[in-house]
C-alpha cells in the first residue's frame, strides 16, 4: 500500500522539506545578518567614519542619485579642534550612548525611527534654525543643556523640557548629531534645506 502512496503524500518527503527549508532559511539568515552589520559598520559606504566630525557637511539634492545626497567637505574643526579617529569614536559613542539613556526617541525620531512629537533627528545639525555656521556648535550645546531657557523655534509648536544633560554629554551629543548627518540615508528626509544654502 505504502509503495503506492505518491511522493508529495509521504511523510518521509515532508520530513525532508521541512528539514532542508529550515536549514537553508538559516543559511540565508546569518548570511544577510552579516551582510547588514557590514553596512551599518561606520567608515562602510554609506555610514561615515566617526573621524567626519572634523569634516564640513552638507545634504545636498544629487541629480544622478536623483534623490538628496550628504555631501562631506573640506576640514571643519568641531569645538574648535580636530578629533583623532578614537577620539571621535569616543565622543560619538558618548552622544549616542545619551540619546539612548535619554530617551530622546520617545518625542523625536532618528534616522525616520521613534515618536513623532517632536522633529526627525537625522539633520538636525545642518537645520537652518541654528541660524548659521558659526553660531550652530554655540546655540545646540546652549539649547541641549536648557532647551527651556535656550528656546530656539524649530516651528513644533511645543517644547522641549530640560533633560539634566551634562556638558560633556552635551558635546557627544552635538558631536553624534554631526556625524549622523553625514549617513546617507537614501534620500531621507526628502527636500530638506541645509543650513549652508538658505538662500538657494
Ligand atoms: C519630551 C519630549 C522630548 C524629548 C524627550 C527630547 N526632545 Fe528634543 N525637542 C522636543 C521638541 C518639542 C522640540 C522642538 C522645539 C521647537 O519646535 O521649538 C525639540 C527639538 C530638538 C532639537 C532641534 C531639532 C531640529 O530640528 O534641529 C534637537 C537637536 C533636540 N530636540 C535634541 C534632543 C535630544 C538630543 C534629546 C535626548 C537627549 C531630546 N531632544 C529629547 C522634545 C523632546
Amino acid at each position: 500500500m505504502s509503495s503506492q502512496t505518491p511522493l508529495w503524500a509521504s511523510a518521509d518527503f515532508w520530513r525532508k522539506v521541512a528539514i532542508w527549508v529550515t536549514a537553508g532559511s538559516f543559511v540565508i539568515l546569518i548570511t544577510l545578518t552579516f551582510d547588514s552589520l557590514a553596512k551599518i559598520t561606520p567608515g562602510y559606504k554609506q555610514v561615515p567614519a566617526y573621524n567626519v566630525i572634523n569634516r564640513e557637511i552638507d545634504y545636498k539634492s544629487d541629480a544622478q542619485h536623483l534623490r538628496y545626497i550628504p555631501i562631506v567637505g573640506k576640514e571643519a574643526p568641531l569645538f574648535g579642534r580636530l578629533w583623532s579617529d578614537s577620539e571621535a569614536e569616543a565622543l560619538v559613542t558618548l552622544g549616542k550612548k545619551t540619546v539612548q539613556a535619554k530617551n530622546c526617541m520617545n518625542c523625536h525620531t532618528l534616522l525616520g525611527n521613534g515618536a513623532y512629537y517632536a522633529p526627525d533627528l537625522t539633520r538636525a545639525w545642518l537645520d537652518p534654525n541654528w541660524s548659521s555656521p558659526d553660531e550652530r556648535e554655540a546655540r545646540m550645546l546652549a539649547f541641549l543643556l536648557d532647551p527651556e531657557k535656550n528656546a530656539v523655534t524649530f516651528g513644533s509648536g511645543r517644547k522641549m523640557p530640560n533633560l539634566g544633560i551634562t556638558d560633556k554629554e552635551a558635546h557627544g551629543v552635538v558631536a553624534f548629531l554631526k556625524w549622523m548627518s553625514a549617513i546617507d540615508t537614501n534620500g531621507f528626509p526628502h527636500n530638506f534645506k541645509s543650513i549652508n544654502h538658505q538662500e538657494d
